[in-house]
């Protein structure tokens, strides 16, 4: 391929022929929630991927991990964004050595592979990262103070990227949704159409993500050669319960949503109070980002 496409950069355009032409591009998770939207970005952006399945590698197995990323071209990729992660918060609280096997070791051994081929590792975190317990925004090199297990796990990723020689851009995201997948967008609009009346929890302040944002946040990251940890989150912030509420009046669904507190609705692991990601240097990086009723309301159009 050669020349700048149509519209696109310099900048752009020397990216791409970075990544995607001289060398290949790998992505992992590509069948999770996230994973789907960026291998979306990636065709749509014409560049080729190699994306193993889950039954090919264990990422707490360095060893299938190995096997499976497997280069066949002369080159090994230039970029691979890990989009692999034990994402099950709850479970975490009794099964803390798994999760952070996976979130942990298996970034830890992702890092040391991206090392070895010279590529660039893009991973994400979490909120969970930082202690819940703040009032104003979290800003990227606000000290990590996990409040639950898999918070712990994701903080060993992160920890284990920092100490690596790979070149790493670690974005932390929150409240993650999209058309398909398993998250609260979907199972909202389910209970509302099943039921008259449901409650959620109002004493919970985040940022929700659409999963197609994030994806073309991290291409923009990428294409700009930003490096180390970045927050990408919707615009604006709300409780579970006016998340909520503006799914079932976007849905049309018949059902009432009413506030309720953690306390009445206890889980195994510990949730932040408040945990809205500071999204100010993404911002000028790459422009202001939409307001997370925007991202909704084009994500509960195409719901599946
Ligand atoms: N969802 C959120 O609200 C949220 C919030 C903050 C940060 N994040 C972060 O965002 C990233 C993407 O999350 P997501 O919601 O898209 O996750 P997801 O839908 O749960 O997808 C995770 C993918 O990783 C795979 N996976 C799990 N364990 C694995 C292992 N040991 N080896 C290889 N693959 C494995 C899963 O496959 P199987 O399902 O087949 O096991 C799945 O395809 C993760 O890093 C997550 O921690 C998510």
């Amino acid at each position: 391929m050669s020349g700048t496409r149509h519209g696109e950069s310099k900048e752009a355009f020397l990216a791409r022929q970075r990544w995607a032409d001289r060398r290949g591009v790998l992505l992992l998770g590509a069948d999770g929630m996230l994973g789907r939207a960026v291998a979306g970005e990636l065709r749509g952006r014409g560049w080729g991927f190699a994306a193993p399945s889950r039954r090919e590698f264990d990422l707490a197995n360095a060893r299938t991990l190995e096997r499976a990323t497997t280069w066949r071209e002369p080159e090994p990729p230039g970029l691979v964004i890990n989009c692999a992660a034990w994402t099950d918060v709850d479970g975490a609280e009794t099964r803390e050595a798994e999760a952070t096997a996976v979130n942990g070791g298996g970034v830890a051994s992702l890092a040391g592979l991206c090392f070895s081929w010279e590529a660039l590792l893009v991973t994400y975190s979490t909120d969970y990262v930082f202690d819940g317990q703040g009032s104003e925004p979290y800003q990227v090199d606000v000290p990590r103070a996990p409040l639950n297990a898999y918070g712990r796990s994701k903080a060993v990723g992160e920890e284990a990227v920092e100490a690596s020689h790979a070149d790493w851009l670690n974005i932390r995201t929150s409240w993650l949704y999209a058309p398909w997948g398993k998250n609260f967008v979907l199972t909202i609009r389910k209970l509302l159409f099943e039921k008259p009346s449901i409650k959620v929890v109002d004493d919970q302040r985040g940022r929700p993500t659409s999963a197609q944002h994030l994806a073309r946040t991290t291409m923009s990251l990428i294409d700009r050669r930003m490096k180390g940890h970045w927050h990408v989150t919707d615009g604006g912030d709300c409780t579970w319960f006016e998340f909520a509420r503006e799914i079932g009046r976007l849905a049309g669904a018949p059902g009432r949503v009413e506030p309720c507190t953690s306390a009445e609705f206890p889980r195994p692991a510990k949730r932040p109070a408040y945990s809205v990601l500071d999204i100010s240097e993404t911002e000028r990086a790459i422009g202001e980002v939409p307001d997370w009723r925007a991202n909704l309301a084009d994500v509960v159009a195409r719901l599946e």
